[in-house]
């Protein structure tokens, strides 16, 4: 019999709401991280379209293409055993009509072995996310602030801040619930607010910069290892400072070789 642990399915994460156990998430974009989150435990691992800024250096997520998700998708599933892989629709991959959306997103679950896709949007893209879920492709929401509208929003900003706003984000929240999605990322939502959108859906909420009352958890993993430096954000907590380690292991590494002391004699082949 296998030693490895069974992989967990959506229906696992809904579980984890109903127990109140916390779902810990985290991004990973190639099979070498998304090895050591799973080892880690990580539960849910999302192959998120912000790889088109943190790893392709773009400035938005909007250039990201549904080769390039399923190219990181397809690394990120083939190295994980137990954590439930979630893969970012990209921008314009869901939007123009339901039935572009299901070739899509099909594709996503064929092409990678991934169990799942994100999209983003509430009310706006409820019959898109009913048109997946009936068709057996399991859907994660994500409301709040939507990275692929970043232009309309005009900028990264927190949303929800009026009634108004409050209202529309709860309307959203529950669209997607309604629509059949099995989670829904909550992003940039104040704290009281997310714990109410939290509250009211049956489904988790997983939140990122929405304080202590989701269900989960996400960050983009090189921003919590500390990767990024510039990027500054009140809601980041750095786990660790890789960008000094880096550079001053290859720093070690340059001195060495210009030193002459690396490669040493217990490195060469006789
Ligand atoms: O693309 C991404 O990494 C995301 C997370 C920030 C939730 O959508």
């Amino acid at each position: 019999m296998s030693d490895q642990p069974r992989p967990l399915t959506t229906l696992d994460v809904v579980a984890m709401k109903r127990a109140g156990r916390k779902i810990v998430s985290l991004t990973a974009y190639d099979a070498l991280m998304a090895r050591m989150l799973d080892a880690s435990g990580v539960d849910l691992i999302l192959v998120g379209d912000s790889v088109n800024q943190v790893v392709a250096g773009r400035p938005t997520t909007l250039s990201a293409t549904l080769d390039q998700m399923i190219y990181h998708a397809r690394a990120v599933q083939g190295a994980v055993h137990r954590a439930l892989v979630v893969v970012d629709l990209p921008f314009l991959s869901y939007q123009v009509t339901p039935e572009e959306a299901i070739r899509n997103a099909g594709r996503v679950l064929q092409e990678t072995d991934a169990a799942a896709v994100k999209l983003e949007g509430g009310v706006t893209m409820g019959p898109t996310i009913r048109a997946l879920v009936d068709r057996g492709i399991p859907v994660m929401g994500h409301v709040g602030l939507t990275p692929q509208s970043v232009h309309a929003l005009g900028g990264y900003r927190v949303q929800g801040r009026d009634e108004g706003a409050a209202a529309r984000l709860m309307a959203d929240a529950r669209a997607v619930e309604e629509a059949g999605a099995f989670s829904v990322v909550l992003e940039l939502v104040p704290s009281p607010l997310a714990a109410r959108v939290t509250k009211e859906l049956a489904i988790p909420t997983v939140g990122i910069g929405a304080g202590a009352g989701c269900d989960g958890q996400v960050l983009v993993l090189p921003d919590m290892l500390g990767m990024n430096p510039a990027f500054t954000p009140k809601f980041l907590k750095r786990y660790a400072d890789l960008d000094g380690t880096i550079r001053s292991a290859v720093s070690a590494y340059a001195d060495d070789v210009r030193a002459g002391r690396y490669p040493g004699a217990e490195h060469g082949f006789e």
